[in-house]
């Protein structure tokens, strides 16, 4: 094989400890790191005139959709639908003139979103490809293409090429930002050093990989974990749900923080430990609110936050788990925080003694409907 496992027991934990060197290179390719400004490829997409973005994959592709959405609406000021490439295809969309569409994907395969991305382009919608295989499918039938650059990734839980998209989709969203007249010279310098420091923090949190191991085999023994967040956090509950459920077979629900009161704080009790992902953001108060909510109810509750976060919500009382995280600009909390997520589900899953990278019923890329 060309590829092989190194010193890693896994490729999935090789992947997840390939981060910080891969993100450098996704962010390398967008950002010139002397002159703080994005340099997107010539005859990519023009976001001076886009009118509206669409975006577009599956499975964990699809999350780096919904963090995107984030970064294009507040760095943009685009207006942005995301949905899954099996059913945007078959809805009768109308597509805005002028407007761009992005599909995401690792492999650039899969057959739902290739076919998302045909009605798209026949729509008359500029289509970009952010893909991690250059040679794919997608990659050649998109009109502008962005790769991601993660290298070959084995483990079928993607990881690498996840936080890689990432990188590339925020790249985008501040060019998008500047070709729109929306940032500064000023705030492009300051999000493009801030992106620059991902791999930093990436690295710092993956010191902390071996610290999680006893809290995953923790969370290992439950039938069912319910994961948290706001903003750009909520779209990595449903990709810390994702995951574990994905390797681990645990029952795991992705939700909304202030989705809580609507259904899932019915699941609480001392069995179900709740994972909180709680960056300090705008809307860090409130998602810690939610958290003690939770431990009212006597519900366990493991919370991803910063050492100041994790500080803070204690004076609300106890919580049952902590994982630090390195206390990060709001723009590469989704990047940064993609680490814990992992980890708890690889280490969940070793502890449980399942398939790691090849779990049962699943596949790599999905290449029929
Ligand atoms: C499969 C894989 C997932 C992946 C999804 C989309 O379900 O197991 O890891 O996220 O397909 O694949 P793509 O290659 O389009 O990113």
């Amino acid at each position: 094989a060309l590829v092989d496992k190194g010193e890693h027991r896994h490729f999935m934990a090789k992947e997840i400890h390939e981060q910080p060197e891969v993100l450098g290179h996704a962010i390398s390719a967008y950002v010139d790191p002397v002159g703080r400004k994005v340099v997107l490829p010539e005859g990519g997409i023009d976001f001076s005139k886009v009118t509206a973005l669409t975006m577009s994959a599956c499975g964990t592709a699809f999350y780096a959709t919904l963090v995107a959405k984030y970064w294009f609406e507040t760095y943009a000021r685009l207006p942005v639908e995301t949905d899954i490439a099996s059913e945007l295809r078959y809805r009768d969309v109308p597509y805005r003139e002028g407007g761009a569409a992005l599909f995401i994907s690792q492999s650039g395969e899969t057959a739902d979103t290739l076919a998302a991305l045909r009605d798209a382009k026949e729509a008359g919608q500029q289509v970009g490809a952010i893909v991690n295989v250059p040679e794919s499918t997608i990659a050649r039938e998109a009109d502008a293409l962005y790769p991601t650059h993660a290298g070959p990734e084995i483990g079928v839980a993607s990881t690498k090429a996840f936080t890689c998209q990432l990188a590339t989709l925020a790249s985008l969203a501040i060019a998008a930002g500047v070709a729109r007249g929306v940032l500064s010279r000023e705030d492009e310098e300051r999000l493009t050093g801030v992106l620059l420091e991902a791999p930093r923090h990436v690295a710092e949190m993956l010191h902390a990989d071996k610290s999680l191991e006893a809290i995953a085999a923790e969370v290992a023994t439950a039938r069912d974990v319910l994961y948290l967040g706001r903003g750009g956090s909520y779209p990595l509950a449903l990709e810390g749900a994702l995951k574990l459920k994905e390797i681990s077979y645990i029952h795991a629900e992705g939700y909304a923080a202030g989705e809580l009161k609507h259904g899932p704080i019915a699941l609480i009790d001392e069995a179900v430990p709740v994972v909180v992902l709680a960056p300090r953001d705008a809307v860090f108060d409130k998602t810690i609110s939610n958290m003690h909510e939770v431990m009212a109810r006597g519900g366990k509750c493991l919370l991803v936050s910063s050492a100041e976060g994790l500080a803070e919500a204690a004076r609300g009382g106890k919580v049952w788990g902590e994982i630090a995280v390195p206390e990060v600009d709001p723009l590469i909390a989704p990047i940064v925080y993609s680490v814990p997520v992992q980890l708890l589900a690889y280490h969940a899953a070793v502890a449980k003694g399942t398939d790691v990278d090849q779990p049962r019923n699943l596949a790599k890329s999905v290449t029929v409907e």
